[in-house]
């Protein structure tokens, strides 16, 4: 389990059970605040996430300007299945549907940035090339998402890509089929080097 390799994320996670058991009892987050703060509700995942939702952990993911449908969507998996988490599944349990769409609304307002990380440049180019090749259509163009309602992957963090991938491949995420399809294939054709060169792409962040 990812969990147990990842000590920091364990800390992260019972910091997170000890703000949340603090705040129990509490009022429930307006969905807008009168002096423009970001509701409450939505800080609680700022602790994970980063301020806005732009994560500082190659470990956790952005969430800030991802599609609001895709958050309404992913949220909803790792509660109720098709969606493998190593700490969402059981965040999302505490939430109400109202509660999640204020996340929604939130998050997918903020603006969507890329992350700096460290990625070989020299694996860019080819990775692009795949990107046009297999997921374009859906995941969009550089920094353009495309109409098909999937998340930019472009700017992501590497290891948290990485493993995202492998949960889709070995099938603890639900896909879309259309997708599975296509991974499917850029394995066949290019094997790990070309999901390595994929995701030196999205970690460079240059469209
Ligand atoms: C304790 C740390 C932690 C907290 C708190 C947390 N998250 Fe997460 N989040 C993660 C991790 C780690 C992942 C990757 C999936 C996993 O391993 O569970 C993730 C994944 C996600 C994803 C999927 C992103 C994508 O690109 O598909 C969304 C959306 C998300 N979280 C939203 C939230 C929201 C909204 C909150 C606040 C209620 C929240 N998270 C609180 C750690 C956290
Ligand atoms: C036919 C459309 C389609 C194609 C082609 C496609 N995807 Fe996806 N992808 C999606 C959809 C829809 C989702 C959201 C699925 C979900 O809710 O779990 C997604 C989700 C993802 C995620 C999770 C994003 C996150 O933030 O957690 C990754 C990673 C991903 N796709 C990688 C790829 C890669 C790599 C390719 C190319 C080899 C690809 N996809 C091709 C439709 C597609």
């Amino acid at each position: 389990m990812r969990l147990l390799k990842t000590p920091a994320l364990f800390c992260l996670a019972v910091a997170w059970s000890l703000t949340v058991s603090a705040q129990q009892g509490g009022a429930i987050a307006e969905p807008v605040d009168e002096a423009g703060y970001p509701p409450l509700l939505v800080q609680t995942c700022f602790s994970c996430h980063g301020p806005g939702g732009q994560s500082q952990s190659p470990a956790i993911p952005s969430i800030a300007g991802l599609p609001r449908d895709y958050l309404l969507n992913v949220l909803a998996a790792y509660r109720y299945g098709g969606r493998f988490g190593t700490i969402m599944d059981r965040i999302m349990g505490a939430y109400d549907k109202p509660q999640v769409e204020i996340m929604a609304d939130y998050f997918s307002r903020q603006p969507y940035r890329v992350n700096k990380q460290d990625a070989k440049w020299q694996l860019v180019d080819r990775g692009r090339q795949l990107h046009r090749r297999y997921c374009r259509e859906c995941h969009g163009d550089g920094l353009q998402p495309s109409n098909k309602g999937a998340p930019l992957l472009i700017g992501g963090w590497m290891d948290y890509l990485r493993w995202t991938i492998r949960d889709y491949l070995i099938g603890i995420n639900q896909g879309d089929e259309e997708m599975s399809r296509q991974l499917a294939r850029l394995l066949r054709n290019h094997g790990e080097p070309g999901l390595e060169a994929l995701i030196h792409y999205y970690g460079k962040g240059r469209p």
